[in-house]
């Protein structure tokens, strides 16, 4: 059963007086808004809203709240758990039209963003000025930071600098309700009341929609040193991972590759410069940063001597600007290249950093137990590994009735391990029927609590995180 009203010839009237042109019932835009980066899932609004102040967005909520229509806020649709799927049908609120980067404020290392600005383009506005904003998921070219602050966002840059919630000051929201509050202050330290700020970040778009952004920032590293290191053996190149940190070292960037991760990337991008061997089970790629070019050399060299024992073939380093950007760059194009080879199924599982070789091996025993393929990568310094299940040559029927419970069985190993289901992609839609591994149901009643206080009628962003 629908709970929601059907959009009808009123609300549209409705729309298109208060937002005049920028009110969109055209198919393309309800097919650009009815999917995002999850799989090949699309469901499309009824409505496609592109507000331009907060006291629009406001309206759109009372009207929608008074009258029982579905609201799913929209960013830049690059996510991976389905959180901007509109699965109710109702409005798309798209954020695109926030795009403004409202004040840099230097003397106090800070910046204050609307909601639609992407993420690169912040990060280079900050960077003029000599500052850093860390966080830097895949796709920083096209995502938005408000995306990014409603998912809690990682990326490579996370192990050293923390996630996206670690640089959230303050919020301006506007609740399901209407009204417009602040979640806190611009201060960088805040023992005032529950932290409201850090309740909406990571909220996936259910408990309001953000209208203004206060981050902070850091002085913007001035030295880099990038190595590739290829391992005869998968586990131990995640064996190493722990090793490398217990010898004091904290790399800016610290990530995993498997060998099919890193061949069908090359495949994709037409990109061969690399040359993987046959032996090549797996890569680290390694970054470490700083402001002092002799002790990031020191650094390097005590990686060297960590990796001594964990069976390494020749490592590469990276000699120019232009070979540093061509090795991110494949790293960051693997989520597109196996979405390009098939139909697939993405896991975000994170486990305490030294369990990581645990954490592959279950996956490859439970994965070899169903016939099923998967291809490993991600951010190896957090523990957070991107389990992509591959559907090849599968039958329907095998992967509808096989998938869910081989990932049931890697959640529950991974909870074990002192894991958890999501590091950076959040639940959404797709992550949702594994909830009760991560969390008994007292605490995911407290969550549906904390849900009805800021919705009492349930119009934002329905049907995500849990049902
Ligand atoms: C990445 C995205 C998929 O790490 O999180 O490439
Ligand atoms: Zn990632």
């Amino acid at each position: 059963m629908h709970p929601f009203r059907t959009i009808n010839s009123q609300d549209i009237a409705f729309f298109q007086e208060l937002l005049g042109n920028r009110c969109f019932l055209d198919e393309t835009n309800l097919t650009e808004y009815g999917h995002d980066e999850t799989e090949d899932l699309c469901f499309l609004p009824d409505i496609v809203a592109k507000p331009e102040t907060p006291e629009e967005v406001a309206a759109i909520l009372r009207y929608c709240n008074v009258n029982n229509i579905a609201v799913t806020p929209s960013g830049a649709r690059t996510g991976l758990s389905g959180g901007a799927l509109p699965i109710h049908k109702g409005i798309a609120l798209s954020m695109e039209r926030f795009n403004r980067i409202l004040n840099i404020d230097e003397k106090n290392h800070q910046v204050i963003t609307e909601p639609g600005v992407i993420t690169q383009v912040l990060q280079n506005a900050v960077k003029e000025k000599g500052l850093f904003y860390p966080p830097d998921p895949a796709s920083k070219g096209s995502c938005f930071i408000g995306g990014n602050v409603s998912e809690n966002s990682g990326g490579p840059k996370a192990v050293k600098y923390g996630v996206t919630k670690d640089y959230i000051l303050n919020l301006e929201v506007v609740l399901p309700t209407g009204e417009i509050i602040w979640t806190g202050a611009n201060v960088l330290k805040n023992a005032t009341g529950y932290n409201l700020t850090q309740l909406i970040v990571g909220s996936e778009g259910t408990l309001a929609v953000i209208t203004k952004i206060v981050l902070r920032l850091i002085p913007h590293p001035t030295n880099d040193l990038l190595m590739l290191v290829p391992f005869f053996d998968a586990e131990k190149a995640c064996e190493a991972v722990a090793a490398i940190f217990r010898a004091g070292i904290t790399p800016s960037g610290l990530e995993f590759m498997e060998r099919d991760a890193l061949t069908w990337t090359q495949a994709f991008t037409n990109d061969f410069t690399l040359e993987v061997k046959e032996n090549h089970a797996a890569h680290l790629l390694i970054e470490v940063d700083g402001f002092d070019q002799d002790a990031l050399m020191l650094e390097c060299e005590k990686i060297m001597t960590v990796l001594e024992s964990f069976q390494t073939d020749e490592i590469l380093f990276a000699e120019s600007e232009a070979q540093k950007n061509s090795l991110w760059s494949l790293r960051r194009k693997v989520g597109e290249a196996v979405k390009s080879q098939s139909i697939y199924k993405e896991e975000d599982t994170v486990v305490p950093r030294y369990e990581l070789p645990a954490l592959l091996h279950h996956v490859k025993t439970i994965g070899n137990k169903y016939g099923l393929h998967s291809v490993c990568y991600g951010h190896a310094g957090d523990g957070n590994l991107h389990v992509n299940i591959i559907k090849g040559e599968l039958t329907d029927e095998q992967w509808e009735n096989d998938l869910p419970k081989a990932i049931r069985e890697i959640f529950t190993e991974v909870v074990k391990l002192g894991g958890t289901l999501s590091g950076e992609h959040g639940i959404g839609l797709v992550q949702q029927p594994y909830m009760d591994i991560a969390f008994p149901e007292i605490s995911l009643n407290i969550m549906r609590s904390i849900k009805d206080v800021f919705d009492p009628n349930g119009i934002l962003n329905p049907g995500k995180i849990f049902n």
